[in-house]
Parts: structure tokens; C-alpha cells; sequence
């Protein structure tokens, strides 16, 4: 029996208040808790509101740690189309968080395998993960964790899905920029979260389905996490307003 609750609500901005909400919630509880954040347009308006936050004092960063899921292999942390350059513009730059506590897996590593390994080991000594905040692919994928033969127990180098590559290619000037492998979190360093939440829009709504419902099988990384006793998905019925 899937233990996942998932919520559905009206709006992209009534997601985004929940998700700010829970996520406020566990650094007032945990000021020096670690984050695990996502990129992508599902977390937008959320950051948004945490930004907001904390422009008017009601939240406070400075103790905040945060580990990030994913990178593109071969774009250097100042690339715009890369998700450091994403994570400082929508949330670090606009919070009084510690940038040397923000950590991202590198994407220009010499050696990525090594990267990987010190990028999961980083995980365990910051104590784990308390909140992950996740978004989810049309095919299932969380993190950069494509359907596959089995679900990958730590943060690894993978290639990219070709569902996934037309879906992000839109980001980039050119679809030829699009990079063809990234480095992610593992679904087991998903797993080892203390607890999870999940963003996705109306185009999700069949996968969160299949992810909640479904059988749990690699070749839909979400439904592995069935098997966590904590786990949240927000649905929102409409997309976000253009601005
Ligand atoms: C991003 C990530 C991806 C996205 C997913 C959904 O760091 O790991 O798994 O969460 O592709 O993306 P959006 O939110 O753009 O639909």
C-alpha cells in the first residue's frame, strides 16, 4: 500500500504557498537543517515566496545547509544554462544563506565518477538530508534518474533520457547545447532523506499517478518512492500564469 499522500490543489501559486510553507517550517524547526532542492519550473514560484520571506525577516538562512540533486557534465558553475547558475539566481543571491554551504555536484570535474563519490559522501557527513524537494520527469525520473534497469543507490553520472533532452532543450540557445549526460543523486540518496516532497504540474499528473499508484519498478524511478514512510506530492491543476 503506497503511503505517499497526494494533494491536489487549484493553482501553481496555491503549490508554490504549501511548498514555501513546509519548507519555512522545518528551518524554523531546524535552523541548521540541510536542504535537498531541485531545479526546473516546478520550485520557481516557491523560491520565489522563500526569497519574499526572507526579504521581510520572517525567515532566516544564515544556518542553512542545502545540497542540490543534479548538474549538466560539462557546464562550469557560471554557465547560465547550468543549475548552479539556477539555484544562485533564483534562491542563493536573494537570501542570506552562506553560499559556502550550498552545495551543487560539480559538472566539470576531471574525474566525474570521483565526483560523484565525494558528492554522496558529502551527504553523509552533513548528516543526511532533512526535506527534499523534488520535481518529476513526464517519464518518471527524479533527480536525472532515467527509468532503467534498477533503481541507482548513489549519486552517479547518467545519461540523459531523449524524452528528457527534448524536454530540456527549450532552456538552451541552441538544442545542440543540450548536454547529453548530467550527474545526480541516486534514488537511494533520495531515499535516505528524512522526508520528501514532489512538485508537478498538470502535464504530471498521469506520472504522479502512475508514481503514487502504480507498481513500484525502475522504469519508473518515482514509484521507488513508495517505499519511503514520508513523502508529500503537490499537484497543481493549472499551470503558472505567464508573467
Ligand atoms: C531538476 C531535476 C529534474 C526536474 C524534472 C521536472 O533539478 O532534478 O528531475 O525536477 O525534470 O522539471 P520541471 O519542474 O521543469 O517540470
Amino acid at each position: 500500500m503506497s503511503q505517499i499522500r497526494l494533494i491536489e490543489v487549484e493553482s501553481y501559486e496555491e503549490m508554490s504557498r504549501l511548498a514555501a510553507e513546509t519548507i519555512a517550517a522545518q528551518i524554523r524547526e531546524k535552523p541548521d537543517g540541510v536542504l535537498g532542492l531541485a531545479t526546473g519550473s516546478s520550485p520557481i514560484g516557491t523560491y520565489d515566496l522563500l526569497a519574499d520571506a526572507c526579504a521581510k525577516g520572517e525567515l532566516d538562512f544564515s544556518g542553512v545547509r542545502t545540497v542540490n540533486l543534479d548538474e549538466y557534465c560539462g557546464l562550469a558553475p557560471d554557465n547560465p544554462f547550468g543549475y548552479r547558475y539556477f539555484m544562485n539566481e533564483h534562491l542563493f543571491d536573494r537570501v542570506n544563506i552562506d553560499k559556502a554551504n550550498t552545495f551543487v555536484p560539480s559538472g566539470t570535474a576531471q574525474d566525474m565518477d570521483a565526483e560523484a563519490a565525494a558528492y554522496e559522501a558529502r551527504v553523509d557527513a552533513m548528516g543526511g538530508i532533512d526535506l527534499q524537494l523534488l520535481g518529476i520527469g513526464h517519464n518518471g525520473h527524479i533527480g536525472f534518474n532515467e527509468p532503467a534497469e534498477g533503481f541507482a543507490p548513489n549519486t552517479h553520472v547518467v545519461e540523459l533520457a531523449a524524452r528528457t533532452r527534448e524536454a530540456n532543450a527549450k532552456f538552451f540557445e541552441k538544442p545542440e547545447d543540450m548536454p547529453r549526460y548530467a550527474i545526480t543523486m541516486g534514488v537511494g540518496t533520495i531515499l535516505r532523506a528524512r522526508r520528501i516532497l514532489l512538485l508537478g504540474g498538470p502535464d504530471k499528473a498521469e506520472i504522479m499517478e502512475r508514481a503514487a499508484h502504480g507498481p513500484v519498478h525502475p522504469s519508473v524511478p518515482a514509484s521507488a518512492l513508495q517505499l519511503h514512510p514520508d513523502v508529500t506530492f503537490l499537484l497543481c491543476r493549472q499551470p503558472p500564469r505567464a508573467k
